[in-house]
């Protein structure tokens, strides 16, 4: 069985990348995975900084990377700050780079974002990739870009956008399909 997990590049109380990272999870559930949304919220992780890795290294960035390292496939949202990458989404990254646990040598990335914009936050997604391939990560071509939010989204927070979901499954089909094999 595929084992899955879904994050969110945003806490905030209404985030719609969180509310994605939740819907791709039910999604990838539906399609015969073992999948869960990992809250990034119950892991806070300081900003990064090489001081703190010798004697403050986080319990909670090895508790993270031990549970990710397990995964077949992960779908990663994020939003798009100033044209780039979000803080969260980056610092995640860099902490786990540095558990040594090869959490991005196993699974299989998918991406998506949610933006305000109209560009559906295609640069910080275009970043996140570049970013997971510059580390060695497997990502799927496919990915889901859903902006402006407000078109894409009912009143109750759910996707209803026909594209942006067609998107979701596309996704959630190549993470289905793709096994490292190296
Ligand atoms: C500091 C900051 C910078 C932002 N920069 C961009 C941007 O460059 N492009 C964009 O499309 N949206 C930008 N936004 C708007 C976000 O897309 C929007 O707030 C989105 O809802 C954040 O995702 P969330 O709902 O998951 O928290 C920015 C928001 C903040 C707070």
């Amino acid at each position: 069985m595929v084992k899955a997990f879904t994050l969110s590049g945003s806490v905030r109380r209404d985030s719609y990348n969180a509310r994605l990272a939740r819907l791709m999870a039910q999604k990838l559930a539906e399609a015969g995975a073992d999948a869960a949304y990992v809250d990034l919220g119950e892991y806070t992780l300081p900003v990064f900084n090489e001081d703190l890795e010798e004697n403050e290294f986080p319990d909670k960035a090895m508790e993270l990377g031990g549970l990710l390292r397990e995964a077949d496939a992960i779908f990663f949202a994020t939003p798009e700050y100033n044209g780039g990458i979000a803080p969260l989404t980056k610092n995640t990254i860099d902490w786990l780079t540095r558990t040594r646990l090869k959490v991005f040598a196993r699974p299989t990335f998918g991406l998506g974002a949610c933006s305000s914009g109209k560009l559906s936050g295609v640069v910080g997604l275009s970043h996140l990739r570049e970013t997971l391939t510059k580390i060695g990560a497997l990502t799927v071509p496919a990915q889901v870009r859903i902006g402006p939010i407000e078109d894409d989204f009912d009143a109750e927070g759910n996707l209803v956008d026909e594209g942006a979901l067609r998107a979701c499954d596309r996704v959630v089909e190549q993470l289905m399909i793709t096994r490292r094999q190296f």
